[in-house]
C-alpha cells in the first residue's frame, strides 16, 4: 500500500491529524495496535482549551462536543478548609475551557473517519517504521498473520508513551527528560450528580483531591495515593470517606456518593523527548511528552503538536513550502516545555510530599497565599490553564 502520511497510533492525536489532513486532500493511513473497543474503553481527562475545540470544529468533529460539552468559566481551589475561585473568564480576557471527556472526543473522531472512509487499521501487530532518515520511508506491520508494508512520504509517531516510534530515534540523538512523582491518582467514575458545577482542586495534608465531572449526571473524582497502593485496597465506601476528609466541610456535606463504575490508579510522571523530528519521522502527543494531569495539559499539548504538524504538512503539499516541517520540533517543544512547567507547578503546589523540608513547606504555603492575593499570579494561572497561544 502507498500513502502520503502514515500515522502510527489511533488515539486522539493520530485521528485528529488524519481527519484534518483528509479535509485538505492529503492521504493518510492510521495504524492502531488495539481494537477500537479497547481504545474507547480508556478513561482519560476531560478539560479542553479553546485551541483544541477549534481544531475539533475545523476537523468537522465539533458538533456533539458543542452540544454536550460544558463551558466552564472558572474552577475552585480548596485549601485550609475553604474554597477560592479562579475566575478564568476574568483573568484570561474572557477565555474559558470546555469540559468534554476524551473518550467521547475519540469516539467522535472515529465516527468522522468512518463517514469519510478514512483508513484506520486496527489490531496492527509489530508496527515498525523503516528508513525514516531516507527519502523513501515505509512502515511494516502484521495483520491476521499477513506481513504488510506501507510506503509513504512521512511517518507520524502518535503512538503514545509506550509506542514504537520514539524507539526508532537512535539513543545518541534522542535526549530524554523525566521526573517521576512518588504518588499516583486513584480515580473513580460514578453516575452521581457532581458535588460542584465547577471543578474543585483540593490541597490537603492527607493528600490532593480533585472533584471533576463528565456531565451533570456523571462525576469523576480523584485522590492522591502512594505509588505502592492498589485499587483492591479501596472499597467504594473507603474511597468516599477519604475524599470527604480532604474536602472543605461545606463541600463534603454535599457530596452525593454511589456505586463507582470505574476505579483505577494512574502514576504521575513528567517526560519530554527531544527532538520531536528525526528525518521523516515526526513525534506527536504522548509519544513525545507526558505531564501529570494536575494542570489538564496532556491532551491540550498533543493538540498544539497536531496543529503545528497539520499546518506544516499542508504548507508542504499545497505550497511546496517545507519550512513549517523544518521548524516543527523547535516550535512544538517551546510550547511543550511551558506546559511541563505549569503542570509541575500545579502538582507541586497542590500535592503532599512526604519528608518535605520545613523550608520548602513554607514556600508551598506562601505560593498559595500569594496566588489568591495577586491579580498577576491569578492571571498567570488562568493564562496557562486556558492554554497558551499556538
Ligand atoms: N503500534 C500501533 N499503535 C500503537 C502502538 C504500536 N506499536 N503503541 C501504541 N499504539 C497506540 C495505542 O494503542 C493508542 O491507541 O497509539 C495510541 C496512542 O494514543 P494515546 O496514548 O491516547 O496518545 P495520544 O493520541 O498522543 O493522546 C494524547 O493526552 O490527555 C493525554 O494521555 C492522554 O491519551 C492522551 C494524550
Ligand atoms: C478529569 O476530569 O479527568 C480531569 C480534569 C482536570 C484535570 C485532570 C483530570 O486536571
Amino acid at each position: 500500500m502507498k500513502t502520503q502520511v502514515c500515522i502510527i497510533g489511533g488515539g486522539p492525536s493520530g485521528l485528529l491529524l488524519s481527519q484534518l489532513l483528509h479535509l485538505q486532500g492529503i492521504e493518510t493511513v492510521v495504524l492502531e495496535r488495539q481494537s477500537r473497543e479497547y481504545v474507547l474503553s480508556r478513561i482519560r481527562a476531560g478539560v479542553l482549551e479553546n485551541g483544541f475545540t477549534k481544531l475539533m470544529r475545523q476537523a468537522q468533529c465539533g458538533e456533539r462536543m458543542d452540544k454536550e460539552g460544558e463551558v466552564h468559566d472558572g474552577f475552585f481551589i480548596a485549601h485550609e478548609g475553604k474554597l477560592d475561585r479562579v475566575d478564568l473568564h476574568k483573568y484570561s480576557n474572557g477565555n474559558s475551557v470546555m469540559v468534554y471527556g476524551q473518550t467521547e472526543l475519540t469516539r467522535d473522531l472515529y465516527e468522522a473517519r468512518d463517514r469519510m472512509n478514512g483508513i484506520v487499521i486496527h489490531n496492527a501487530e509489530d508496527v515498525q517504521p523503516h528508513d525514516v532518515k531516507g527519502v523513501k520511508p515505509y512502515v511494516t506491520y502484521r495483520k491476521d498473520n499477513a506481513e504488510c508494508r506501507i510506503d509513504c512520504d512521512y511517518v507520524i509517531g502518535a503512538d503514545g508513551f509506550h509506542g514504537v516510534s520514539r524507539k526508532s530515534i537512535p539513543p545518541d540523538v534522542l535526549k530524554e527528560y523525566e521526573k517521576v512523582y512518588p504518588f499516583g491518582w486513584l480515580g473513580v467514575l460514578s453516575r452521581t450528580k457532581p458535588v460542584s458545577p465547577e471543578l474543585i482542586y483540593a490541597k490537603h495534608d492527607r493528600g490532593f483531591a480533585l472533584c471533576s465531572l463528565r456531565s451533570q449526571v456523571l462525576s469523576r473524582y480523584y485522590i492522591q495515593v502512594p505509588l505502592s497502593d492498589s485499587v483492591d485496597n479501596w472499597s467504594d465506601d473507603e474511597f468516599w470517606a477519604e475524599l470527604k476528609r480532604r474536602l472543605p466541610a461545606e463541600v463534603a456535606g454535599q457530596l452525593i456518593t454511589g456505586a463507582t463504575i470505574e476505579k483505577s490508579i494512574a502514576p504521575l510522571r513528567s517526560y519530554v523527548a527531544e527532538p520531536m523530528r528525526y528525518g521523516n519521522l515526526f513525534l506527536a502527543g504522548d509519544a513525545a511528552h507526558i505531564v501529570p494531569p494536575t494542570g489538564a495539559r496532556g491532551l491540550n499539548t498533543a493538540g498544539s503538536d497536531i496543529y503545528y504538524l497539520y499546518t506544516g504538512l499542508v504548507d508542504f503539499y499545497k505550497n511546496n513550502d517545507a519550512s513549517g516541517l523544518e521548524q516543527y520540533s523547535e516550535k512544538a517543544l517551546a510550547r511543550v516545555w511551558k506546559a511541563q512547567r505549569f503542570s509541575w507547578w500545579m502538582t507541586t503546589m497542590l500535592h503532599t510530599f512526604l519528608d518535605t523540608p520545613d523550608y520548602d513547606q513554607k514556600l508551598k504555603e506562601i505560593d498559595m497565599s500569594y496566588l489568591f492575593s495577586s491579580d498577576a499570579a491569578l492571571s498567570s494561572l488562568a493564562e496557562n490553564y486556558v492554554g497558551l497561544p499556538y
